[in-house]
């Protein structure tokens, strides 16, 4: 996998107005080949934002997915939803709405048969459900140490590579192949050790997204 992948979630950093001067500002930026980008910004502003990127390469994903297609779903943000305004992927059990959400596992049961893609995040190796995935549609693995989002403690590199060299070894026990990224405190600085890992297949960057000048910084690091 040469193109590393790198996922700005802005979580609910931004208010409306800044979500749109981000998503400007980024959608000028000259991105190298080498990398793919993505931006997941606030649900409500997905329509809008999604037609400021049409243009450009870079893919607008949700923050969340609560079910397939459930009718009774109050709150929730369904694949259809989603797909109706043209948005292909979403970020699925980030630990910070698996605090609130059902099992996430149960989501990845409904979402998995309708090939929605989706970047999972897990904590630990047996909260991802290897033989739930596949390589039949786009799937990505993020992992995200809780202790290091938005603590300023990134881990450290030999970590990052020792738990994502266990999960390809995993995934190759699977005949998956699917991409894994790293999340918790990525920042300018860090960025570029992180990335130039050959385990390492991209970066899911919380905070220093929601910065033009700190997301440019780690587009331009690799
Ligand atoms: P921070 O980059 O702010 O630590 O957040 C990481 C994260 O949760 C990305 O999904």
């Amino acid at each position: 996998m040469n193109q590393k992948i790198i996922i700005g979630n802005w979580k609910n950093y931004l208010n409306y107005e800044e979500s749109i001067h981000l998503s400007k500002k980024i959608s000028k930026i000259n991105i190298s080949n080498n990398v793919r980008v993505m931006v997941s910004p606030n649900h409500l502003y997905l329509n809008e934002i999604n037609q400021i990127f049409n243009e450009t390469n870079i893919e607008v994903i949700a923050q969340n997915v609560t079910s397939s297609e459930s009718k009774s779903d109050t709150g929730g943000i369904t694949v259809s939803n989603l797909k109706n305004l043209n948005i292909k992927r979403s970020i699925v059990a980030h630990s910070e709405s698996r605090i609130r959400e059902k099992n996430p596992q149960k989501v990845l049961e409904e979402i998995i048969p309708i090939a929605y893609q989706f970047v999972l995040c897990f904590e630990e190796i047996d909260q991802i459900p290897f033989n739930l995935l596949t390589n039949k549609f786009e799937i990505i693995l993020a992992y995200e140490p809780v202790w290091a989002i938005g603590t300023g403690e990134t881990a450290s590199i030999d970590h990052i590579n020792e738990i994502h060299k266990k999960v390809k070894l995993k995934l190759e026990d699977f005949s998956l192949e699917i991409p894994i990224l790293y999340g918790g405190s990525v920042n300018p600085s860090n960025s570029r050790d992180i990335l130039e890992s050959d385990y390492v297949d991209g970066v899911l960057v919380g905070g220093a997204s929601t910065k033009i000048d700190h997301f440019e910084g780690i587009l331009n690091s690799i």
